[in-house]
């Protein structure tokens, strides 16, 4: 690593992932996984091995699987979870083990109720037992910012002593201020004993709103690595976004003098396969990955613009993956026309991917005169995150309207892997309602709806609709996704899409054994 090298550790899959609203399957975390390696993290908290047997899976098939980034799983200083992740991350080509404990005064008092010397004790002895799974140990001084510095140096020093190659001080509430945080890493970095020895390590919440700003300017006291998930989600207001620590980096390079090494015309996709992922779209004027970020409305600007982009523009849109010629396809263009598409829109497909999308392509193009990139983008996104079976909808009519003798019917067939074909006639107040009657019937599931959104995804009378779901079952909460050029055909597969993920979670449930078992 060269000192100009500032590693981007991505935390998605863990900070990110444990925010509400934000949960994944493992299916769709081992999909993002190969995303932000593909985009170039250097490393991926792929999750916390000990917290479930789903979340130790997620981590063990993403270390198996995805290639070309260190894979890391969380755990407390305590020996089940350093057990639990040193298994989940054994079969990687690099893998590390990330294990903190809490230093402030309060967390010491309140939460472990553990003085300062057994803090240091845990630390020293959870470093140990890590390094015994792989010489790649990262420690964090959970809420460093609000710890004392004498004693957050001595805690630092015992880590690097113990063997901690990297050295995390999380902002972990979000508190510190840029001024503050530029000092802490000059500070750590020149009078720690040991401080060559490792690698400084910032990770921001961005309660108020300074994440990003307190990341940059860590790096400007010293730190070589940022922790940071895609659209900044993470812990309550978020983590630093790494869209923007990796663009402010690049763009600024003048300035901060180092560079990452993210493709950053990857991030636009690895940003919408997150929000659609977890059925969360990223706000329109969000910097980088907004729909607005890179739109020139007012005259004065689309005047300047047009003249020479540089006007007001400090970074071109293709350099985040924007593509703007918008290409139109249709029913005749081919399979190498849809490939090209999809490599200039980010995505590599797969034979098998590109055949399926494939298809759905050509169902699409039946319908719609012309397919543009937002058309492809929705069904190369849909093909990304659908689980598959067990259930499918073979055939959905729906009547609707206000008429005082008859109320809106949906006459449904389902289909099941196991051979089941279902059909139901189901009357209901709305046609929405009538559907997802239908289907909790004849599937057995009493879900509630929560809430359901659907939009179009182009312009036009025949646009494309995209319906997202979130949906409870008892404690659960799950997010599905559907599209088509009918919006509740698109509604009836988002909902179907929960109940695919249900059944399937129960199976491999079923199929596992308790996690104490495999320690
Ligand atoms: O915010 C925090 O302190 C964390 C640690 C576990 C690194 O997420
Ligand atoms: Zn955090």
């Amino acid at each position: 690593m060269t000192q100009d090298h500032v590693k981007i550790f991505d935390t998605t899959l863990r900070d990110g992932e444990q925010a509400p609203g934000f949960s994944m399957g493992g299916a769709q975390k081992l999909r993002l996984a190969h995303a932000i390696a593909e985009m170039g993290a250097d490393i991926i908290e792929a999750g916390f091995a000990a917290a479930s047997p789903g979340d130790f899976d997620a981590v063990n098939t993403i270390a198996k699987e995805v290639e070309g980034a260190t894979i890391c799983s969380l755990s407390r200083c305590n020996d089940g979870d350093i057990h639990a992740s040193g298994k989940a991350i054994a079969p990687a080509k690099s893998g590390r083990i990330h294990t903190f404990i809490a230093t402030s005064p309060l967390h010491r008092e309140y939460k472990l109720k553990m003085d300062k010397d057994q803090v240091i004790e845990r630390a020293i002895k959870g470093i140990t037992l890590a390094l015994a799974y792989t010489d790649d140990v990262e420690f964090s001084a959970e809420d460093a910012i609000r710890t004392e510095r004498d004693y957050l140096k001595q805690v630092v020093e015992a880590a690097i002593d113990a063997g901690a190659t990297t050295i995390n001080i999380p902002d972990t509430v979000g508190y510190t201020t840029p001024e503050e945080i530029t000092d802490l890493f000059t500070f750590l970095t020149t009078e720690v004993a040991g401080a060559e020895k490792a690698v400084f390590s910032a990770h921001c919440h961005d309660d108020l709103g300074l994440a990003v700003a307190n990341s940059l300017a860590a790096v400007r006291g010293g730190a070589r690595q940022v922790e940071c998930a895609m659209n900044g989600i993470g812990e309550r207001a978020g983590n630093c976004a790494l869209e923007e620590i990796a663009m402010a980096l690049r763009t600024r390079k003048d300035f901060f003098g180092v560079d990452t090494q993210i493709d950053t015309k990857k991030i636009y996709m690895v940003s919408k396969l997150l929000a659609s992922t977890t059925g969360n779209p990223v706000p329109r004027n969000k910097a980088i990955v907004g729909k607005n970020a890179f739109a020139h409305e007012s005259g004065i600007h689309q005047h300047g613009v047009l003249a020479n982009r540089e006007t007001y523009e400090i970074m071109k849109p293709e350099d985040v993956g924007i593509e703007q010629d918008n290409l139109v396809l249709g029913k005749h263009s081919g399979r190498a026309a849809l490939q090209n598409r999809a490599q200039k829109l980010g995505f590599s497909l797969s034979d098998n991917q590109l055949n399926s999308v494939f298809v759905d392509f050509k169902n699409l193009a039946d319908k719609k005169r012309e397919v543009f990139d937002a058309d492809i983008e929705a069904l190369i996104l849909g093909e990304a995150i659908s689980t598959g079976g067990p259930w499918n909808i073979d055939s959905l009519y729906v009547s609707a309207g206000s008429d005082a003798d008859n109320s809106p019917e949906a006459n449904i067939t389902l289909s099941h892997e196991d051979g089941r074909v279902e059909k139901i006639s189901q009357k209901a107040g709305g046609p929405v309602n009538a559907v997802l009657m239908g289907i909790n019937k004849v599937t057995g599931h009493d879900l509630h709806l929560d809430s359901f959104k659907a939009r179009s995804v182009t312009e036009g009378e025949d646009a494309m609709a995209e319906a997202d779901v979130r949906v409870s079952s008892g404690y659960e909460s799950y997010h599905g996704r559907g599209t088509s050029t009918d919006t509740i055909l698109a509604t009836a597969r988002a909902y179907i899409d929960v109940i695919n993920r249900i059944e399937r979670r129960a199976a491999r449930n079923h199929n596992q054994q308790p996690i104490a078992a495999q320690h």
